[in-house]
């Protein structure tokens, strides 16, 4: 695996550093969540400054996907607020980008994070996937399609889906995944391609790591089994996958007691749906 398990990061308590331009810090900061050893591709949760801009036009070397928490980021003619995402194919010529209000985002490389200045689409760019602009906050929620070793009809009852991006080549999906209260799955699972995960929203409990609020980030090899998984008060994931997902299940004696824990213990919560510092996603 080209990148370390990171199981896990809390975003927004990160350290963040200035990205340069030549000797200059400017006004958009990140931390990195991972970092493909041999591919360069990488994750990033990054701030820009109100009034950040770049004025330079450009694409990057490879395809970028940002999601917008807070604030605003306009690219080109396209204004992305929070709840927002795009998916930028390597090559796709993006024009001069400016915050007003400044911006949190969340920016994934399928490669290594390099801008260009160009003023047009590099040749062998991918430009009929480019998708500059989706509500992903916004959209609705569907139901979850079958899968490889788990029918929809299996899937635990209440999980909500949307699709941001399925790759028609490598079919890498880009994906949203709501879980309602009280939701629980006592299996752990695995899978045959790595999952990355942004908890957005809610309460969750993965496996033995304890609970988890907004600003989780994972980043896991598909064959290190997870679970059991729970919510009290319901969640949002942001999820993303180099092809298919599949599932494989096995049961383990101490889930399900981790799952009952977890919903009887009253006291860690206040009986409401714990939002974090994104709002309600659900
Ligand atoms: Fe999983």
């Amino acid at each position: 695996m080209a990148r370390d398990h990171i199981e896990y990061h809390i975003v927004q308590d990160m350290p963040q550093t200035p990205l340069m331009d030549k000797d200059a810090a400017t006004g958009f900061r990140i931390a990195e969540l991972s970092r493909d050893h041999e591919t360069g591709a990488v994750s990033y949760f990054g701030s820009l400054a109100p009034q950040w801009i770049r004025r330079e036009s450009g694409y990057y070397e490879s395809d970028a996907e940002f999601l917008v928490m807070r604030g605003d980021l306009k690219i080109g003619d396209t204004v992305l607020s929070a709840g927002h995402y795009c998916f930028l194919p390597g090559g796709c010529l993006l024009g001069e980008s400016f915050s007003d209000t400044g911006c949190e985002l969340f920016m994934m490389f399928d490669g290594p994070a390099l801008f260009t200045e160009a003023n047009k689409d590099r040749a062998d760019a991918r430009t009929d996937l480019r998708i500059d602009h989706v509500d992903a906050k916004g959209m609705p929620w569907g139901e979850p399609p079958a899968h490889p070793g788990r029918p929809a009809e299996e899937a635990p009852a209440g999980l909500g889906v949307k699709y941001l991006r399925v790759d028609p080549e490598t079919q890498a999906y880009t994906l949203m995944v709501r879980q309602p209260d009280g939701w629980f799955d006592p299996k752990l699972e695995r899978h045959s391609i790595w999952e990355e995960l942004i908890l957005l929203d809610g309460d969750y409990l993965m496996g033995k790591m304890g609970k988890v609020n907004a600003g989780c980030y994972i980043f896991r090899d598909g064959i290190i089994p997870h679970g059991p998984q729970v919510s009290r008060h319901g969640s949002v994931w942001f999820g993303r996958g180099p092809g298919p997902i599949d599932f494989d299940y096995m049961d383990e004696p101490w889930a399900r007691g981790l799952v009952e824990q977890y919903l009887n213990a009253k006291h860690i919560f206040n009986g409401e749906h714990e939002t974090g510092p994104w709002g309600s996603w659900l």
